[in-house]
């Protein structure tokens, strides 16, 4: 009978404390204490997230565990969350493996401190990007360094995987700590795995099981308990590069992002300025911060695009054909080619969004009570926006689900932005690395095509799927890089 009363208790608990709250949008039926853990296929849950909406509609709501959450679909009323009442979705969840973090970054903060840390390091990005210190040429630099190594398969099948991390983890390298890598330096080689498997483990149910039972599981082991001695060794490494910094800092002519950061310190520290959010722990969360969104999301990028045009040979001639014409093969493109390459840019857009690689988006939460559709979602709800479902909805794109440069051309053949190209998200929050992603996928992108065919290894099909996760990656391939000039 004791049985019996706590399994009662429990489940009383249970239903009091996750109560639908009123007017709340409606959901799939829940089980006691997991709630809708069974609705979703976590190998695909973007996918299912998607194809729940056609039954509960755009708004719908699920519980995972004990976080309720609301999910929002289709670009016109993800345009009326993220855009039209921005400010009420621009607030993160708060995250328990965040939580126990020191130190609070730009991608999991919200009010002042949020506020601060990304205006200040989107003004840094725009100086070292693209002002006085544009990365452009650092960028084109860091090819010629991989071509190298990319030369010596001789067209032979490698996988890509690494040599992709490394050039896109160099350019943060070099923004944040003022110098690249060696690829076989063992410092770079430790960072860039900690930094690759720490995203893995984030979008994990281990760090699910974490969010919901944050005390049991900090005691239980798991992959959880990987997730946070990266985080911890991660943050150690970048400590040392701040104790470096400061030894020889000249604050007149600050030479990367950490100068930058300590010289805000110094000055909000003059002028006693009391709402400061910058010190040393936020310094090492935001490094983090360029380094984890900015690495796995660009080098994923340019998986998919190899894949993407060995599956297409006769796209991928075209751009071969528009390279030719523009840059020829004897200089480096540049940004400017840019407007002059309307097919590249097409199929550079197409490719992110087939490929999709933020599915989910990073979720939102509500700063306060907000009416949507009808439906009433109250203040510190978690909120899903669904990237996937607006760069595949049908009322947007032609052929959502055929990789079509068409997309992004009108008939003449001049590129046309589309406002439902969404896969940095939109509003308030969207992606503080955009522009220089953009930079880097066009100047990489057309860098390989100039230099190389791309085509799967003899008998070999390319395999088109991903493996499931915060961000979406396709599964490991090798593929043949074959030299265009001798
Ligand atoms: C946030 C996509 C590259 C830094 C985001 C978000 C998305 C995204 C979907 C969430 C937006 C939201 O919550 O509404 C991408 C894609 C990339 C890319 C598709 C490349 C192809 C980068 C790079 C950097 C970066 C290169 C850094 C240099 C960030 C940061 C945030 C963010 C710091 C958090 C912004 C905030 O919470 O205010 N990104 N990203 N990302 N991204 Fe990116």
């Amino acid at each position: 009978s004791l049985l019996v009363f706590f399994v009662v208790f429990i489940l009383t608990a249970d239903y009091v404390k996750n109560k639908r709250p009123v007017n709340f949008p409606p959901g799939p039926r829940m089980f006691p204490i997991v709630g809708n853990i069974f609705s979703v296929d976590r190998k695909k849950m973007h996918e299912s997230i998607t194809e729940l909406a056609q039954t509960y509609g755009d708004v719908y709501s699920l519980r995972i565990g004990q976080r309720w959450m609301v999910v929002i679909n289709g670009f016109e009323v993800l345009k009326e969350a993220l855009i039209t009442q921005g400010d009420s979705f621009a607030d993160r969840p708060d995250l328990p493996l965040q939580r126990m973090n020191k130190g609070s970054s730009v991608s999991f903060s919200n009010g002042n401190l949020w506020k601060q840390q990304r205006r200040f390091t989107l003004s840094t990005l725009k100086y070292f990007g693209f002002g006085k210190r544009s990365l452009e040429p650092v960028i084109l630099e860091e090819f010629t360094h991989i071509t190298k190594v990319i030369r010596g398969y001789k067209g032979k099948p490698f996988n890509p995987h690494i040599f992709l991390n490394n050039i896109v983890s160099n350019i943060i390298c070099l923004l944040v700590f003022g110098h690249r890598f060696e690829y076989d330096d063992e410092k770079f080689k430790k960072i860039t795995k900690l930094f690759e498997k720490g995203l893995q483990l984030e979008g994990s149910i281990w760090t699910q099981l974490y969010d919901s039972f944050p005390k049991l599981m900090r005691c239980l082991p798991g992959p959880h308990q990987t997730a946070l001695n990266i985080w911890k060794n991660s943050k150690n490494f970048i400590h040392t590069k701040v104790e470096d910094h400061k030894q020889n800092l000249d604050p007149s002519d600050p030479r990367d992002y950490i100068d930058c950061y300590l010289n805000e310190i110094q000055m909000v520290t003059t002028k006693g300025q009391a709402d400061s959010t910058f010190d040393e722990d936020n310094l090492v969360a935001c490094v983090l911060d360029l380094f984890v969104p900015g690495t796995e999301t660009t080098a994923t990028t340019l998986r998919w695009a190899f894949l993407y045009m060995a599956k297409y040979p006769e796209i991928q001639e075209k751009v071969q054909a528009e390279i030719d014409l523009v840059i020829g093969l004897s200089r480096q493109p540049s940004m400017e080619d840019r407007v002059n390459m309307p097919y590249t840019d097409a199929v550079i857009h197409e490719i992110m969004r087939m490929a999709n690689i933020v599915p989910l988006n990073l979720p939102h939460a509500t700063s306060r009570e907000v009416q949507l559709r009808g439906y009433t979602i109250p203040k510190g709800m978690t909120v899903i926006t669904n990237l996937t479902s607006v760069l595949f909805d049908k009322n947007e794109w032609e052929t959502p689900h055929t990789f079509n440069p068409g997309h992004f051309l009108n008939e003449e053949g001049k590129f046309v932005k589309r406002a439902a190209f969404i896969p940095f998200s939109a509003g308030k929050r969207v992606c503080l690395g955009e522009n220089l992603a953009r930079m880097e996928l066009f100047l990489f992108f057309t860098s390989f095509m100039q230099h190389y065919t791309f085509a799967m290894p003899a008998g070999v099909k390319p395999v088109l799927d991903y493996s499931f996760g915060l961000i979406l990656p396709p599964l490991d391939y090798e593929i043949c890089a074959i030299p265009r000039q001798k």
